[in-house]
């Protein structure tokens, strides 16, 4: 590597697959999705666009990343980006090996769901490179699964994981949610004490955000019947609770697990910079949040290089984004981290009113402890900070949907992201 190389600073290379073989009804991830945009099949006018899309953008974009980034790790996220054929997968790893660098890449990791594995898939994902697999299978019963409109049993989920180790994933994840408004602790117990002693080494576990647009969302309003706080924060403490006990603690809020999910932590660690590529897909790159809206199929299509929105870091809602997505972690926002990311001392941004109204929303829920070094929740606090966010927001009908994680006011981000 050149001297300038050296210098080169990390890079995380995002790539969104738009596209899902079902609308769960619990899901607010594609809400803004039309549901005949999310369905689409390979030969489809627009999945072959998207894909056309994906490579303009990426030859277009790298040149001028590849002189100043070295890529260090990957995500393929969604949707789910397994729902991908394997064409359609060769031809868009092959479009990121043209433009960059791959061999410094030390994660990769592809978002999936259990309906779409198969043997021969995860082969040709691991032989191009993929050592990282992270799977939805939010239950193990079936009742479970069809009442939030999964498109897989419990039995493919199991073998799925199967399948995932047989073509060489040693590092593998699986989603699970609790905290359904008619999910007792029973069944979070039995859930729980069944994913632990699957072969998997990762678990994300979420509690169920009622939000907007979402089909379970309608149900609840219909009968007018809502998620009850203090189930949620019980069911999610009994999940833990079992993870720890069988050596996964949790590492910062939703994951328990070892090795750790380095993107995860670029993510909400500010870490590095990262790159989205594809409809829906955001970036933190260069002091700037850019990116493309979620549920814009066709304009991405036409404009695959012209982003929808492209903010500073420093504008109140962005710096409200970054300090609400660090503060999920036990390690917090770190000051110096924060300056070179926005530009703006965290002290500046405290001052912001976007910033202020958020952390008071917060601080209903934990004391932020202050320091020279940032800000952080005590560790024990995070969860239910985060869990009773959930909880309180009421987004406004034509608000973004929730990523997964924190939910800051004035999001302004498409939900796509590492998960
Ligand atoms: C992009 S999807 C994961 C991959 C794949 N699409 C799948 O569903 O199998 C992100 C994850 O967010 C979680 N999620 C989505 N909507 C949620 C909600 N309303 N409440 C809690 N978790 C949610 C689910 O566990 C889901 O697996
Ligand atoms: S949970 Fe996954 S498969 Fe279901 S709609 Fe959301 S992104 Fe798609």
């Amino acid at each position: 590597m050149s001297e300038a190389g050296t210098a080169k600073r990390p890079l995380l290379l995002y790539v969104n697959t738009p596209f899902c073989n079902s609308k769960c009804h619990f899901c607010d991830w594609v809400v803004k999705v039309p549901i005949g945009d999310l369905r689409l099949g390979p030969e489809s006018e627009g999945r072959r666009g998207h894909l056309d899309a994906l490579k303009v953008q990426i030859a277009e974009q790298a040149p001028a990343l590849v002189e100043r980034y070295r890529p260090e790790l990957m995500y393929w996220g969604g949707g789910t980006a397994s729902i991908l054929s394997p064409a359609e997968i060769e031809t868009l790893y092959g479009a990121l090996a043209d433009a960059f660098p791959m061999a410094g890449i030390v994660e990769s990791t592809i978002e999936s769901s259990p309906e779409s594995l198969t043997l021969d898939k995860l082969r040709l994902l691991r032989e191009i490179g993929f050592n990282r697999i992270s799977i939805g299978v939010q239950s193990f019963r079936d009742d479970r699964l069809r009442m939030i409109g999964r498109a897989h049993s419990a039995s493919m989920a199991e073998t799925s994981i199967e399948l995932a180790r047989q073509a060489g994933f040693d590092n593998i994840n699986i989603d699970l949610i609790v905290g359904f408004p008619d999910q007792g602790l029973d069944e979070v117990e039995q859930m729980m004490r069944h994913a632990a002693q699957l072969p998997v080494n990762h678990y994300s576990v979420y509690a169920y955000r009622a939000s907007e647009g979402t089909v379970l969302r309608r149900r609840l309003d219909r009968a007018n019947a809502k998620t009850d706080l203090a189930n949620q924060l019980e069911a999610y403490q009994l999940a833990s609770d079992i993870l720890t006990e069988h050596g996964f603690p949790e590492y910062t809020f939703a994951y328990f697990g070892n090795p750790i999910c380095q993107a995860d932590l670029a993510y909400y660690q500010m870490k590095l910079d990262w790159i989205g590529f594809g409809s829906g897909a955001f970036s933190v790159i260069d002091g700037r949040m850019k990116g493309f809206r979620a549920g814009k199929l066709r304009d991405y299509i036409a404009h695959p290089t012209e982003f929808d929105y492209d903010l500073p870091l420093s504008s109140g809602a962005q710096a409200g984004s970054l300090i609400g997505f660090a503060l999920t972690t036990p390690e917090g926002v770190d000051a110096e981290v924060f300056r070179q990311r926005t530009g703006i001392t965290l002290a500046e941004a405290l001052e912001l009113p976007e910033v202020t109204a958020y952390l008071d929303q917060l601080c209903q829920y934990g004391e932020l402890i202050t320091d020279s070094a940032g800000i952080r929740f005590a560790r024990e606090d995070i969860a239910k900070v985060y869990i009773s966010m959930n909880w309180h927001e009421q987004p406004a009908e034509d608000a973004e949907p929730a990523p997964a994680g924190p939910v800051p006011v004035e999001i302004g981000l498409p939900a796509a992201a590492p998960a």
